[in-house]
C-alpha cells in the first residue's frame, strides 16, 4: 500500500558538493518500507505546478521515526530538492515499487551488495536488514573517486567494506566487477544498484559464477506509478514498468 504523506525536514546534511541526506519525520509511526523501494518526492517551487522526483530509500530510523534519502544533485528537481531546511514539509509518496528478497532461511546464506555512485543508497537499508535477518552482509562499493563514496562508517558497522574509484583515490583503482574480491569468493548471491552499465557487468559476473542476482534499475521514471510507461524494461515477459514492476529484478528475468 502507498501512502502520499506531508513529511517534515529533520535534517537536510550536505555529505560533499554533489550529494545531500536529508531526514524527514512525520507525527505517526511511518509506514513499513522495504529495502529497495522508493519514493516520489514532490518538488515545489519548480516551473511547471509540481513535479516529483523518484527517491530510493536510504534508511529508516525505527527509533526516531525517520526516513532518509540520499539524493544526488544531477538536475534542477534534485537541486532545488537539496535547498530544504529543517521545519520544510516535502509531499512524498511512498513506498514504492518491490524490494529486494531477503531468504528466510539465512544460513548458509552469503550476500554481497554491490553499489555505485548514488547507487549505494539501497545498500545501507538492504545491509541493515540482512544483518536484522542474522546474515553478515559484504559490501563493493565503487565511485568516481573517494569523495563520491558515501556513508562509508555507517556500511563498516555492518560488514567488511571493499571498495573501488575510478581514480585510485580509495580502494582498488577501477570498476567494481574488476576487484580483487571477486577472484576468490564464496558468495552465493549478489545484489546491485548503480550506474546500468555496472549493473550490466555485475550480472554477467553472476550470471558466469552461477550466483543469484538481484538488480535494482534505475530508468528514466516520471509517474512512478505505471501510468505513463517511461520507464519499460525488455524482460522475459515482455515490457514492464521498472516503477510498479521494479525496480528489483532477478536477472533471470531480463534480457540482458
Ligand atoms: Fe510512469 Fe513507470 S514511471 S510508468
Amino acid at each position: 500500500k502507498k501512502y502520499i504523506l506531508d513529511l517534515v525536514v529533520t535534517q537536510n546534511i550536505k555529505l560533499h558538493a554533489n550529494y545531500v541526506l536529508i531526514k524527514m519525520t512525520q507525527a505517526n509511526p511511518l509506514p513499513e518500507m522495504l529495502p529497495g523501494q522508493f519514493a516520489e518526492i514532490r518538488i515545489d517551487g519548480s516551473n511547471t505546478t509540481f513535479l516529483r522526483r523518484p527517491i530510493s530509500i536510504n534508511y529508516v530510523d525505527k527509533k526516531t521515526n525517520e526516513v532518509w534519502f540520499l539524493v544526488q544533485l544531477v538536475g534542477d528537481g534534485t537541486r532545488k530538492l537539496a535547498t530544504v531546511k529543517q521545519g520544510d514539509i516535502v509531499n512524498v509518496v511512498m513506498p514504492l515499487g518491490n524490494g529486494f528478497t531477503i531468504p528466510k532461511d539465512v544460513t548458509a546464506f552469503k550476500p554481497l551488495l554491490v553499489g555505485g555512485g548514488v547507487g549505494t543508497a539501497p545498500m545501507l537499508m538492504l545491509g541493515v536488514e540482512l544483518a536484522k535477518a542474522g546474515c553478515k552482509p559484504t559490501f563493493l562499493l565503487g565511485a568516481r573517486s573517494s569523495k563520491d563514496l558515501l556513508q562509508l562508517k555507517e556500511f563498516e558497522k555492518l560488514g567488511e567494506v571493499y571498495t573501488t574509484t575510478e581514480d585510485g583515490s580509495m580502494g582498488e583503482q577501477g570498476y567494481v566487477t574488476g576487484h580483487s574480491l571477486l577472484n576468490n569468493n564464496s558468495f552465493n548471491m549478489i545484489y546491485t544498484c548503480g550506474p546500468k552499465p555496472m549493473m550490466v557487468s555485475v550480472a554477467k559476473y553472476a550470471k558466469a559464477n552461477g550466483i543469484e542476482c538481484e538488480v535494482s534499475l534505475e530508468n528514466m521514471m516520471a509517474c512512478g506509478v505505471g501510468a505513463c510507461l517511461c520507464c519499460v524494461e525488455n524482460t522475459d515477459e515482455g515490457h514492464l514498468c521498472v516503477c510498479k514492476d521494479g525496480p528489483v529484478f532477478n536477472i533471470k528475468k531480463l534480457l540482458w
